[in-house]
Parts: C-alpha cells; structure tokens; sequence
C-alpha cells in the first residue's frame, strides 16, 4: 500500500510543478487571441520581428525559405520583407547584434525565441510584450519579468498608435514566434482530423463486414 501512495505521489509530482510554475507570474497573463491560420497576421508579425527583435534576438532554428514557404512568401518578398540586405534564403534567421555585444550593453545574454512560445505560452509573450509601465522616477520596468534586462522596444509603436493597433502588433508578433515554435503545427492538426476521418470510415466498413458475416449464423 505504502509503495502504491508512494508511485501515486511520484506521478502528481510534475502537476504540482506545474501548478506552481502557473502561479509564478505576478500579474493575470492576458490571453492573446492568436491565430496561426491567419496568415496576414502572421506576415505582419514576421515583419514586425525583423524590424523591433531580431537587432537582438534570433530563431535560429528557423530558416528564411521555410518562414517564405508556410507564409506564403516568394524568395524574393522573404529577403525584401524580412531578411534586409541576405543575399540567400536558405540561411537561419540569426540576430543582428555581433557576439558579445549584449553582454556588454544589456550586461546578460540575449536568449533564442526559437522555442520561446513553447516554453512559456503565447498568452505569457503577448502579456509580457504588454507589461512594461514607467515608475514615478520614469524608469522602465516590465510586471510579468520584474528587472527585466530587455528595454520596451515596442514603446515608439505605442505611442503612435491606437491601444488596438499596439494590442494587435503584439498579437501578431506572438503569432509569428507561436508559429516559429512549431512550425508544423498546422499540418499535424489538419493530419489529426483526417486520421479520425479514415478511422470513422474503417468503422463503419468493418461493422457492414461485421453484419455481413454474421447474416447467416443464428446467435
Ligand atoms: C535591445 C535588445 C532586445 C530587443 C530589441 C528585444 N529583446 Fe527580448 N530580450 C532581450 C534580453 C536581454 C532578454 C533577457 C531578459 C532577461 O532575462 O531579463 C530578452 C528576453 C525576451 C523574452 C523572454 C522573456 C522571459 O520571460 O524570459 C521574450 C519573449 C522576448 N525577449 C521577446 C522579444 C520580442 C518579441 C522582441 C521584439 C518585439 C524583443 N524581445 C526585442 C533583449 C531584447
């Protein structure tokens, strides 16, 4: 018994982690409302990504020609849109910045957003985007990432636009990164639907074999 309660609680355990890694955030995350078959949307925050996060950040397991091929971008659009000055697209979308330069500016290292929306939720970027306030002594803080090294870079957008407008540029670019995080997310859930399609069809065939079997035989 005692070693049953004791696998039990073993199993629990990654909830309760869970649980708590929820309840980390200090404020209510707001829910982004993105949607990964919006495709102008997706164009937008891939532009909006290259203009205000790749001087920093990068997706490096991301390459510019598959970026142009899920979003329906030619070559050509994706180096003009996105890829400023590359001559190939073939190359991963890296930073801007130079090895090291962050370190001494920023005083941290600047991490890949490859993987970012699939660690921590497209709801925690969208609200972390939209957190930062300035203090009585004008300086930038962020309420989901208290002391956050990252500066507002978002804040020349807010201030010359609508508060829809800055909701929806921040709902675009996390858009983007929930698609860079899984790039194939689209095609797995559409696969889904049609292997339950097939499976529903292999259903009823082998029931109408079931009953022509059976057809003759009293049971
Ligand atoms: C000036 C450099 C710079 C720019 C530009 C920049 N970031 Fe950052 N970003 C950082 C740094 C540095 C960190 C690490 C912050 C920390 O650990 O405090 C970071 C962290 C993050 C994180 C992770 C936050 C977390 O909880 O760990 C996300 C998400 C993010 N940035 C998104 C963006 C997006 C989206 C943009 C463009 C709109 C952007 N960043 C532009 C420097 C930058």
């Amino acid at each position: 018994m005692k070693k049953i309660l004791w696998i039990a609680s073993l199993l629990l355990l990654p909830l309760t982690i869970n649980v708590q890694a929820a309840g980390g955030y200090s404020i209510e995350l707001e829910s982004a409302n993105n949607n990964l078959r919006d495709q102008e949307s997706l164009k937008r925050g891939a532009v909006l990504f290259s203009n205000y996060c790749m001087a920093c950040h990068s997706l490096k397991y991301m390459r510019y020609n598959r970026v142009a091929r899920d979003l329906g971008w030619s070559d050509a659009e994706v180096i003009s849109d996105m890829a400023h000055g590359l001559d190939t697209v073939t190359d991963n979308v890296m930073t801007r910045m130079q090895d090291g330069v962050a370190l001494d500016v920023l005083g941290t290292k600047v991490p890949d957003l490859s993987l970012m929306a699939r660690l921590k939720g497209d709801d925690y970027i969208y609200t972390f985007l939209r957190a930062y306030h300035q203090d009585d002594q004008g300086e930038w803080n962020n309420k989901v990432l208290k002391g956050t090294a990252m500066p507002n870079v978002l804040e020349g957008i807010e201030r010359h636009s609508t508060p829809e407008e800055y909701a929806e540029a921040a709902r675009d670019i996390t858009n983007f990164l929930a698609y860079a995080g899984e790039p194939s997310k689209l095609q797995r859930l559409d696969l889904g639907w049609k292997v339950i399609a097939f499976l529903l069809v292999l259903l009823l065939l082998l029931y109408l074999l079931k009953k022509e079997y059976w057809r003759d035989i009293k049971h």
